[in-house]
């Protein structure tokens, strides 16, 4: 069994290449965000994430230590830390880079202007996973709207 580094630099020297017919994948929609599965594997799941011009994504957590890493867009990160807001402007030089891996419950959320985001989501999970599922279903915040509660609903 391959470590969750070993698989995540494998996937993006890859290209990002993803893999076909993960079980349960589809095309997962919010009011924010569209996304679908690329790569699961041992305890890693990866997740290609749009994000939509204009939105504002409330500061949430997840149940797995979670790293996000940029492709292209405008957004604006924010973490939560020591109960203070923390904001990060993506640039170029974010670009395909591995940034800090994010603990269990630690909670971020992002702003995106006109022209939206593009990310990777980045999930290892405690065991190996067998049941992999969109971090926007894994998702522990307020609602992004309708759309999100009727897939969190499913
Ligand atoms: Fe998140």
């Amino acid at each position: 069994m391959r470590e969750p580094i070993d698989i995540i630099e494998t996937f993006i020297a890859s290209g990002y290449r993803p893999q076909a017919r993960i079980p349960g994948n589809r095309v997962f929609l919010t009011d924010n965000t569209a996304s679908t599965l690329v790569w699961v594997e041992g305890r890693v799941v990866i997740e290609l994430y749009l994000l939509f011009p204009n939105t504002v994504t409330e500061p949430h957590a997840h149940p797995f230590i979670n790293q996000m890493v940029f492709i292209s867009g405008d957004p604006v990160g924010l973490k939560v830390e020591d109960g203070r807001v923390r904001h990060k402007v993506f640039t170029d030089a974010d670009i395909g880079v591995m940034g800090r891996f994010m603990p269990i419950g630690d909670r971020h959320g992002f702003n995106t202007g006109p022209l939206g985001a593009v990310f990777y989501n980045i999930q290892i999970w405690p065991e190996n996973v067998t049941d992999p599922r969109s971090a926007a279903i894994e998702f522990l915040g307020p609602s992004m709207g309708p759309l999100h509660d009727a897939l969190r609903a499913q």
